[in-house]
């Protein structure tokens, strides 16, 4: 007799919110902003969530003089500008004598002999129970350096259940070469398990959502390809210029800062295939198989189909803004692109022939991040002989800022006796839906990486991947001379990245 057919699937289901294994957490680079802004008001929040594990310390690791008392000081006041919920001054009174710190030299073998000193007393003090975690928060260059080191100390090791783990801050690499080294160095002293690829926008609610719309919900799986979605755009702009960041912005530039990072990440979510199971292997397999099957430019598509800006001086709202090129530690002369547009081509059967336009950019109008997907529209306009404007095709946003949630946009009938359409949007809207604290965007990750979920960290393969679509484009770039600047600042970037669209007959959303 044959088996019936199951209605429907369910795989096991995993427990509720627990506490991350207890572990000491060593932040390279620890006097720097990231600590201060993000990793502990993180932690920290994670400690009123009854998240942090009993058996927890963070162990500052820097050049900067500074004791435990001092540095323990410098936290309780950055806690009270970045935190990000309302003060509770008992957890913290908690959480603070967990924090400590060594002044070391990241290149010096003895700052290691002496961390795993202090590490072994910090897990006889304080329950860490010989797991570690090696957060990287220098700049990039640092890394190798410090990987070696903790190699040639053996604390990368996992012995008798222990666990070491390596979380690397962006930017991994700068091209694919450097990507491709940095990993060769990482593979050195530690194995792939160990390490974490931190890219703070998959710690983002609306980001890890992407996976839930897609694939806890049965009505859209069947038209999210070819047949119905007319293309997709991916925008995540900002309103800041490069806020003092210029010696880091001009090795950086948007394409890496930006670009081959967060916004193919969400690129990998929005069009990957479902994967089998959610977990680290099963879904980092398909966002590997979606950005290698993003069709690598030619020399001579690059430039009609990529668009590079960098902004000039303007002023808005009787603010004047100086040009990039006018910013400390920026050439007179740079070539750093502030903005860059993509048009992409995904060369799978779900995908082939649907543009993707991409951009980013700085000193843009709007601080909004967002992914719209529009479908075609109706095959006929039956109300041709009514009081019709042209139809609106349906569009499915979900932004990730300002202000998280998803619309859909659709055609309905303003009341009157003519048909006469109007234009509106259904909505979901995270605040209002949920009563969420607000986060730094680093909790879910940190937590995950307590836990060894590396679900949401780059794996290996994925950042290499992701340099082989830059690559092409880079090289056209360094190759030749842009007219900078070529937008003021305050506007959505140069006329080329309309053109880019307009030559489709379609348009960006905003701009
Ligand atoms: N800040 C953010 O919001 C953010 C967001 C995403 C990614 N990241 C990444 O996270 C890492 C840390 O970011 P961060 O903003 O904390 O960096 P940061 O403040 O510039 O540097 C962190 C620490 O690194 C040490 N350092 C060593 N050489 C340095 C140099 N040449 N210039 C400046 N500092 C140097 C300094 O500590 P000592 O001198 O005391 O040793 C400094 O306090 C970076 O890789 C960055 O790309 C940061």
């Amino acid at each position: 007799m044959p088996e019936p057919i199951a209605p429907f699937i369910t795989l096991p289901s995993l427990p509720d919110d627990v506490p991350g294994a207890p572990c000491a957490m060593v932040v390279f680079g620890a006097s720097g902003d990231l600590t201060k802004r993000k990793l502990v008001p993180a932690l920290f929040n994670l400690a009123c969530e009854g998240l942090l594990p009993d058996g927890f310390a963070l162990l500052g690791f820097a050049r900067t003089p500074l004791n435990e008392e001092k540095f323990r000081g410098a936290m309780t006041e950055s806690i009270k500008r970045y935190g990000t919920r309302q003060f509770n001054a008992a957890v913290w009174e908690k959480f603070v004598q967990r924090l400590f710190y060594q002044q070391h030299e990241y290149d010096d073998p003895a700052s290691y002999t002496a961390l795993k000193a202090q590490l072994q007393k910090l897990d006889r003090d304080c329950g860490t129970q010989g797991n570690h975690i090696f957060y990287l928060s220098t700049p990039p260059g640092f890394f190798p350096t410090i990987i070696e080191n903790l190699g040639a100390a053996g604390l990368n090791l996992e012995e008798r259940g222990k666990f070491s783990r390596v979380v690397i801050e962006k930017p991994f690499g700068r091209d694919l070469a450097s990507a491709v080294k940095l990993n060769e160095i990482v593979y050195q002293q530690f194995q792939e398990h160990q390490v974490f690829r931190i890219d703070h926008y998959l710690g983002k609610e609306t980001v890890q959502n992407i996976l839930v719309f897609r694939f806890a919900n049965g009505i859209f799986e069947p038209i999210w390809n070819r047949r119905y979605v007319d293309h997709v755009q991916i925008t995540v702009a900002e309103t800041i210029g490069i806020e003092g960041r210029g010696s880091y912005y001009e090795t950086a530039g948007v394409l890496r800062d930006m670009i081959q990072n967060h916004i193919f990440h969400l690129l990998a979510y929005i069009a990957m295939e479902p994967p089998i199971d959610i977990n680290a292997t099963k879904v980092r397999d398909e966002e590997v198989k979606l950005l290698d099957a993003v069709q690598r430019m030619r020399p001579e598509q690059v430039p009609v189909r990529a668009v590079r800006g960098q902004y000039g001086e303007a002023t808005v709202d009787d603010r004047w803004l100086p040009s990039y090129r006018e910013e400390k530690g920026v050439a007179a002369d740079s070539q750093v692109e502030t903005f860059a547009a993509l048009k992409l081509y995904i060369d799978n059967w779900r995908w082939a022939g649907v543009p993707f336009y991409l951009r980013s950019g700085k000193c843009l109008p709007e601080r909004r991040a967002e992914i719209a997907i529009q479908f075609n529209r109706a095959p006929l306009q039956l109300f041709r002989h009514q009081e019709v404007k042209q139809l609106s095709p349906n569009l499915l946003e979900m932004r990730l800022q300002p202000d998280e949630g998803i619309s859909l946009r659709f055609e309905t009938k303003k009341p009157g006796t003519k048909i006469r359409m109007q234009t509106v949007d259904m909505q979901f809207d995270y605040t209002r839906s949920f009563d969420t604290n607000y986060s730094t965007g680093y909790e879910t990750l940190l937590h995950d990486c307590m836990t060894g979920d590396s679900t949401l960290f780059a794996r290996a393969d994925m950042v290499e991947t992701a340099w082989k679509v830059i690559q092409p484009i880079q090289e056209v770039w360094q190759n030749t001379a842009a007219e900078f600047p070529n937008y003021p600042g305050g506007t959505w970037g140069p006329i080329e990245a309309n053109h880019l669209l307009q030559r489709d007959g379609r348009g960006w959303l905003q701009g």
